[in-house]
């Protein structure tokens, strides 16, 4: 793994944006696996800067998000379709058509994963991006889950519960399941890009690099993939 220690969030979005930007501009139909949070956010303002000013076009890019709340209408404000929408899609040449972001029904919960598992299965993604929980969680994969998991319908820790309280208006509106890629499928990724940024990251990023490979903490998983970029700012590495 290699990591990049940035001066701050500004720089971390520069820094993981150069990754993708690189790989468009090389591939122009590359596949690319995509995440939510705040801590992309920035980097996706890079990615729409450098299409706005015509240096990288969407236009044959394939998408795949890594998860998405259950028990949330995709036209919700929270659900992470309205939030790739909001922060990419929307200001980019993407074609829609290209766009993948999992859902699943209430009635199908299986059969949605599965289907969204084969797609997976049927492609190769070029660049993988990733955040971090605090607990360490990639995706939604929480700890304790099997690095052989594929996409699959998860419970959410209470602390992942909290964490993510702070985009809806209560906790009670928080959703508590979630459909995410499983660990295996992150790993088929060619290359990953992890960025966390501030002192709650701090532990997960520790544990990233020191900790044995373990399912209580999920992103030591990431140790043995051949390709992966870790960017973060000085808070996110003040334990390393
Ligand atoms: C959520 C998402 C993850 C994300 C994590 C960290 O639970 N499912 O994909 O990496 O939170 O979010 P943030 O970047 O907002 O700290």
């Amino acid at each position: 793994m290699k990591l990049l220690v940035c001066e701050n969030y500004e720089e971390a979005s520069v820094t993981a944006a150069k990754y993708l930007i690189d790989l468009i501009k090389e591939k122009n139909d590359a596949i690319l696996g995509l995440a939510t949070g705040s801590s992309p956010i920035g980097m996706y303002k890079e990615l729409i800067k450098s299409c706005q000013n015509k240096e990288i076009s969407f236009k044959n890019i394939k998408t795949y998000n890594l998860d998405e709340y259950c028990g949330i209408e995709q036209s919700n404000e929270q659900s992470y379709f309205s939030f790739m929408n909001e922060n990419l899609f929307n200001h980019v040449d993407i074609n829609k058509a290209n766009v993948n972001i999992p859902f699943a029904n209430e009635g199908s919960l299986q059969e949605d994963c599965d289907k969204y598992n084969n797609m997976l299965n049927n492609v190769s993604i070029d660049l993988q991006v990733l955040g971090i929980g605090a607990n360490g969680h990639i995706g939604f994969n929480e700890p304790n889950t099997s690095f052989d998991q594929e996409t699959f319908i998860v419970e959410l820790t209470k602390e992942t519960i909290e964490a993510n309280a702070r985009f809806f208006n209560s906790i009670e509106e928080v959703p508590t399941h979630a459909i995410t890629m499983g660990i295996k499928n992150i790993l088929n990724a060619k290359q990953i890009v992890l960025i966390a940024s501030g002192k709650s990251k701090a532990q997960a990023i520790y544990d990233l690099f020191n900790s044995k490979k373990d399912i209580k903490n999920p992103q030591t998983s990431l140790q043995d993939h051949s390709n992966v970029i870790v960017v973060v700012d000085k808070e996110a590495a003040s334990l390393l």
